[in-house]
């Protein structure tokens, strides 16, 4: 056995450990964004809705990690907890319970998308196609991207795209393939072009958001939301941009995505600490007092591990991997639960929102999902993908 392919096996036996314990627990309420202390509590309350309910952007994380758990073990006891999330994702649309932002693709790709490829589960497949439909909603044409977030006459948030986004298109791509209308993939097309025209700068760094004329197109400025600064880069949204333009270009074949996601990769790793875990924005180095974001890293190693399947010099692919391979192994020596009982989480020391105070050095549930997609995608190199 090599050492990395003992890292492997007791990396996925601590992180299959947490899901299992986390099963009870997290059957009938849904975990909250982050952690509270290095544990996950019941999802706060909020607006009229009771604690534990299937409201906000991350509640997709959770199920996710099941089929991941189902696909690393075979175990029916993971199957059948994925499963029950189907039909509650199900009635949150019919409902129309917070499902009015551009997050649908975190939610739906996880919890719907995942199920249909894996065993054929067509009310799965029904509804991730509601939810892109639902997702059209957003588009606005002139500018040629899904608003963000707020409603589509809120004058604060009209026009405002965000990078985030390109993780959401890939449920509108495979709604277009799987539905035999165009329109999903010709609106997932050009936001990506669009956002790769104007959020990413000169540099490759990245804007958090972007605002765009909403009746003319004409891009306007940017801004951040989560990052130090509206010049700055944000770490988490910098992973983002490595993963959403490597899954353009899987969709699309459109070189321009591939180029562009070896541009953001190569910025995300020219910044990144010694150790290999980025500061939660990118313009803090190793003297830095700031916290990290071990959930960008994660990440950032799912989005190299993507890219390098596509880049047709197999040096260059190489690289990727090996950077890939460097960023997990040091998450999984250094910010991983493995040998900590205390903590329901995988992952330690993310940062939610640092400039709104939220979830600052916690775990986090996307931080846990890729994670745990880093560990499956390393484990099984022929891994089909949910995205
Ligand atoms: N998509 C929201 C975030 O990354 O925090």
């Amino acid at each position: 056995m090599t050492e990395k392919s003992n890292d492997l096996t007791g990396a996925v036996a601590a992180a299959l450990q947490k899901v299992t314990a986390n099963l009870a627990t997290f059957s009938d309420v849904y975990p909250h964004d982050h952690t509270v202390h290095n544990i996950y509590p019941p999802r706060k309350r909020v607006d009229g809705y009771p604690a534990g309910s299937n409201v906000g952007w991350t509640t997709g994380f959770w199920p996710g990690m099941l089929w991941l758990a189902y696909e690393l073990t075979g175990s029916p006891d993971y199957r059948q907890a994925g499963l029950m999330h189907i039909e509650r994702f199900r009635q949150r649309l019919a409902d129309e319970v917070d499902v009015d932002h551009h997050d649908l693709g975190f939610l739906y790709t996880l919890t719907c998308v995942a199920p249909w490829r894996l065993l054929g589960d067509t009310t799965a497949k029904d509804t991730a196609l509601q939810a892109a439909r639902h997702l059209l909603r957003r588009y606005l044409e002139a500018p040629g991207i899904l608003q963000a977030w707020g409603s589509m006459d809120d004058v604060q948030q009209r026009g405002r795209a965000i990078v985030d986004s390109l993780m959401n298109l890939p449920l509108l791509y495979w709604a277009g393939l799987e539905s035999g209308d165009a329109h999903y993939s010709r609106v997932a097309f050009r936001n990506a072009c669009r956002l790769r025209d104007h959020l990413v700068r000169s540099d490759a760094s990245t804007y958090h958001t972007f605002y765009f004329d909403p009746v003319t197109g004409a891009p306007l400025y940017g801004q951040t939301e989560q990052g130090a600064t509206d010049e700055s880069c944000w770490a988490r949204g910098q992973a983002w941009t490595i993963y959403g333009f490597a899954l353009s270009y899987a969709y699309t074949r459109d070189a321009g995505f591939l180029h562009a996601a070896c541009r953001v990769a190569d910025y995300f790793l020219e910044h990144l600490p010694q150790d290999g875990v980025a500061y939660w924005d990118l313009i803090y180095t190793d003297t830095s007092d700031e916290e990290r974001d071990s959930s960008a890293s994660a990440i950032a190693v799912c989005g190299l591990l993507e890219l390098s399947k596509w880049l047709p010099v197999e040096a260059e692919a190489r690289r990727y991997r090996a950077e890939a391979w460097r960023i997990f192994t040091s998450l999984y020596k250094h910010y991983s639960t493995a040998g900590l009982p205390a903590s329901n989480a995988l992952l330690l020391q993310g940062v939610y929102n640092k400039p709104g105070g939220e979830g600052i050095n916690e775990g986090n549930l996307w931080g846990d999902y890729f994670y745990l997609e880093a560990l499956v995608r390393l484990t099984k190199p022929d891994w089909q993908l949910y995205w």
